[in-house]
């Protein structure tokens, strides 16, 4: 999630307890190198150990243990009652607060109750009756930019498009847009820290306001539904209310603008695959599968709530653990050949979307908008490809993301 620039200056001191032949010391939130594909440069570290520590991780000042195996993830994944989720975003201390995002920081029993709460809005047959306003706005971003011969994909399409996506699910006004689309910018890639605290609270106030409003004039929509709701017999306090509606703002937006921006450049460098793509639509939705899989853009973080011996290694209570799920998507003990991309792969068990009692709730929406961002793409406009000569930018992190690709569809018809 949020990176804290005091968490990459390189002055922590790694924990005693850990051995120094599994330090590796490589800021792993700047991954950068080949090309300067995160995702390579993440592939190149597996040959490390099975699990390693790096001295660099966003929300443990003094780093975190990197589980490289799709088998040690699963397991960590599946365990919250000694991998815990307690405090792993830091969004509410940036602004010296101290909420739960939620339901992703809270451990079970609590985060039981709140997925209970939240998993029928985001359910198949929910999700399905906003199919027509998804490919809605899809479309309309499409035909605003295919007659220019050539556009800047994130810029035109790839970030504004779950910006729409969130309004419509959460009932916020079309007139909003502009706003909350700056504020997820400058959140997640503002220049400096001010900027992201800047927005940070501002997304905080807007959030609250909005609750607010609902609360005294209720309507059919997220906001209202979380402000009447009960757990445990209770009104959600004004803190509960919040954490799940920033959840929602920070994890549906820029992980589904980023895998957008990984997709796409994939399909403009392998025409072949395009062309399979345009020629049949009805592939469209297991090569979403694999793109999830080779491009699983997420890292987690839990804390550990004892002393254990886990994957071959001594841990201590309080150590911090990153899981990137690149690692366990490419794990060739779990999925053959996983260098190749292969539309057609059956099964596909990526981790794309996590595992355990966290998996992603929004997967169901997060898969729909991203078949039908490419199925109208590959209708609408001609064969693209990246435009030659520009320069594609790309980031590790918490989310690895796509900064800019510049696409055209000058060239083949
Ligand atoms: C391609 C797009 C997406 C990817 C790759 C993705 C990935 C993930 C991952 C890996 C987690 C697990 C976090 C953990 O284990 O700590 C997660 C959780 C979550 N995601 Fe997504 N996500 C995507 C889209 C969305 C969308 C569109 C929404 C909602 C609008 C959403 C809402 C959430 C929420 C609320 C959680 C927390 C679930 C919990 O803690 O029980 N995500 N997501």
């Amino acid at each position: 999630m949020l990176i804290d620039e005091a968490a990459r200056v390189g002055t922590q001191t790694v924990p005693s307890h850990i051995p120094p032949e599994l330090v590796v010391p490589y800021d792993m939130l700047r991954v950068s190198g080949p090309m300067d594909d995160p995702f390579t440069v993440m592939r190149s570290f597996k040959e490390k150990a099975r699990i390693f520590y790096t001295p660099v991780h966003f929300s443990n000042p003094t780093g975190a243990w990197v589980l490289t195996r799709a088998e040690d993830i699963r397991a960590a994944l599946q365990n919250p009652g000694l991998f815990s989720s307690k405090g792993v975003s830091g969004f509410s201390r940036l602004l010296g607060e101290s909420w739960d995002m939620i339901p992703l920081e809270l451990d079970p029993p609590a985060h039981t109750k709140f997925r209970a709460l939240l998993n029928p809005l985001f359910a198949p047959n929910k999700i399905a009756k906003m199919q027509d306003g998804v490919r809605e706005s899809c479309i309309a971003l499409i035909e605003a930019l295919k007659a220019k011969p050539d556009c800047e994909f994130m810029q035109d399409f790839g970030r504004p498009f779950p910006v729409l996506i969130f309004l419509q699910l959460m009932g916020l006004p079309a007139e909003d847009f502009d706003k909350v689309l700056e504020w997820e910018e400058l959140l997640l890639q503002g220049k400096t820290m001010e900027a992201r605290i800047g927005a940070a609270a501002a997304i905080r106030d807007y959030l609250r306001d909005l609750a607010q409003a609902r609360r005294e004039h209720p309507v059919d929509d997220l906001i209202s539904f979380a402000v009447q709701a009960k757990v445990d017999g209770e009104m959600l306090t004004d803190d509960e209310i919040l954490g799940i509606c920033y959840l929602l703002f920070v994890g549906g937006l820029d992980t589904v603008a980023s895998s957008l921006g990984f997709y796409f450049k994939y399909l403009a460098e392998h025409p072949e695959q395009q062309r399979l793509l345009r020629d049949n639509n009805a592939l469209i939705p297991d090569a979403v599968e694999e793109l999830l899989r080779v491009h699983s853009v997420v890292m987690v973080s839990r804390f550990l709530t004892a002393d254990a011996e886990f994957g071959g290694v001594a841990m201590k209570k309080g150590d911090c653990i990153a899981i990137y799920m690149t690692f366990a998507s490419y794990d060739a003990e779990e999925i053959e050949q996983p260098e190749t991309v292969d539309f057609a792969r059956v099964p596909n068990r990526h981790v794309a979307f996590s595992f355990g009692p966290h998996r992603c709730i929004g997967s169901h929406l997060a898969r729909r908008e991203l078949v039908i961002a490419i199925e109208e793409w590959v209708n609408r406009v001609p064969h693209f490809e990246v435009k030659p000569g520009a320069d594609v930018r790309m980031h590790g992190g918490v989310v690895f993301g796509v900064d800019s690709l510049p696409l055209t569809w000058n060239g083949q018809g």
